[in-house]
This record gives C-alpha cells, sequence and structure tokens, in this order.
C-alpha cells in the first residue's frame, strides 16, 4: 500500500497551461476517482505523478519519498505503475510480450516469472490467449492486458487513466470488478481517471473534479452522482453544495 501526496503541482507545454496549483492525497489502500471535462488536465495529472511529463511547479510524494524530477523508471521502482489512457497495447506482439514490456526496470528475474502466473490467474483470459497477437482481442481484453502489464512492476499504487473508454457498460462492469478484486487481493491504492460519476459512485471512492487544470470539487463520489454538484464543477455555476466542498 502506499500513500499519495500531492502539493501545489503545476505543468504547463510550452505556453500552454495544463494544471495550476493541483492539491491532492490518497491514503494508504484508498481509491480516487478523478473526474472532468476534455481538456482538464486528468491525463497531464497522471504523467506529471508518473514521471512522464515535467511539473513546472510544486512537489509529489509517495510515502514521504519525493517524486518530482526523478525519471519514471525510478517512480515505477519505488512502486507506482500507470495503465495509459487508450491503453497503449502493443498490437503486434503477443499478449506475453506485452506483459513483459513493463519488467525491464525489474533485477528480480524469478519472481518476474511468478508475477505473470500471477497475472495470469486474475486473467484466466491472458493465459488462454498469451501467444494471440494483442491487437486480436477485444477492446475489454486489451483493457485487462493493459492493467495486467501494468501489475507487472509489482506496483503499491495503480494509476488508470480511463478504462471505460470505448467499452461496452457490461465490459466496464467486468473491468472494475476486476480493478477492485486486484485492489483487495493486492493491498493497492488506485487512482482512476473516470467521466461518469453514475459509474464512480456505484464503485464508491473519494472523488477530485478537474477543470481548466484546477481542482474545482472534492467529496465522496456517491455525493456527486445524487447532486448537481458535478454540473456545477463542469460548467461553473456557483450553489452551495451540500455534502462535498467546492473550491474556486
Ligand atoms: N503533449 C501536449 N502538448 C501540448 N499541449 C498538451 C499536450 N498534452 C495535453 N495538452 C493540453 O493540456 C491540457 C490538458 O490536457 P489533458 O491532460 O490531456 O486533459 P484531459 O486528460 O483531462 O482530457 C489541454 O489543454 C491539452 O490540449
Ligand atoms: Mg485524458
Amino acid at each position: 500500500m502506499a500513500r499519495l501526496g500531492v502539493f501545489d503541482l503545476s505543468v504547463r507545454y510550452g505556453k500552454v497551461p495544463a494544471l495550476m496549483d493541483v492539491s491532492l492525497h490518497l491514503d494508504e489502500g484508498e481509491r480516487l476517482f478523478v473526474a472532468g471535462p476534455n481538456g482538464a488536465g486528468k491525463s497531464s495529472l497522471l504523467k506529471a505523478i508518473s514521471g512522464a511529463v515535467p511539473t513546472t511547479h510544486g512537489r509529489i510524494e509517495m510515502d514521504g519519498e519525493l517524486l518530482s524530477g526523478r525519471a519514471p523508471e525510478n517512480i515505477a521502482r519505488l512502486g507506482l505503475s500507470m495503465v495509459p489512457e487508450g491503453r497503449e497495447i502493443f498490437g503486434t506482439l503477443s499478449v506475453e510480450e506485452n506483459l513483459r514490456v513493463g519488467t525491464g526496470i525489474r533485477r528480480d528475474y524469478q519472481a518476474i516469472a511468478e508475477d505473470m502466473q500471477e497475472i495470469y490467474q486474475s486473467f484466466p483470459v491472458l493465459h488462454e490467449r498469451r501467444h494471440t497477437s494483442a491487437g486480436d482481442l477485444s477492446g475489454g481484453q486489451q483493457q485487462m492486458l493493459a492493467i495486467g502489464r501494468a501489475l507487472m512492476t509489482n506496483p503499491k499504487l495503480l494509476m488508470v487513466d480511463e478504462p471505460s473508454l470505448g467499452l461496452a457498460p457490461n465490459i466496464v462492469d467486468q473491468v472494475y470488478d476486476t480493478l477492485i478484486a486486484l485492489q483487495k487481493a493486492r493491498g493497492l491504492t488506485l487512482l482512476i481517471v473516470e467521466q461518469s460519476s453514475v459509474r464512480a459512485a456505484r464503485v464508491g471512492g473519494r472523488m477530485v473534479v478537474l477543470r481548466g487544470g484546477k481542482v474545482v470539487a472534492t467529496g465522496d463520489a456517491g455525493e456527486f452522482a445524487e447532486s448537481d454538484l458535478l454540473n456545477e464543477a463542469y460548467f461553473g455555476q456557483s450553489k452551495a453544495p451540500s455534502g462535498a466542498e467546492t473550491h474556486r
């Protein structure tokens, strides 16, 4: 399990600001959803935490260790892994080859084989199709593969960027069932980008809403689904929330 702290984080691409003074935290074993419209900075937040894009201001800590300024592979070695938006599967490689991609940073070669077996136990369909080209898998299976690949670095904290993207609702159910089961079994801390507040409420957890690179609301995912709070956060209308807290 891992604790994550993000303090006054800013990210810009040249002159384009993507995140401005974003702060959030995750306790050990907790689940946090990040919601917000397209271009809000959700992916930039995950990329900054994993070291894939540089931060211009602020700091990121996991279990008291400073992550900001470290190379992505060093951050991964500390126990943080990300499932990128759009999954980024290597379509011409086999399922098993895709699972091995993430293990380049590891030195414990024997444990890698054991972890592969564990992942095949969690995802029997990946075992069945281990020699198939990943490009021939269904969208749901590719999402499972992307999650399995992220787990091959044995993370304590897993970040998943829009796992629902392009999947039918019943497949999304399966993906979330798997994520929750993995969280329980491995004691994972989970940070999930999810557009649907209804989905987030059903799965349960805390939620942070980003808009224009800023945190505009935080609260329990259930409260967002029940109230107009998410609409207010998305569109910037001001109305006092009942349970959750908005920031302007
Ligand atoms: N590689 C990039 N170069 C320039 N601008 C980018 C890049 N990636 C994202 N942006 C911009 O940063 C902002 C946040 O994008 P992103 O983090 O992808 O948002 P989200 O994931 O919430 O849709 C947007 O204005 C987007 O156009
Ligand atoms: Mg995104």
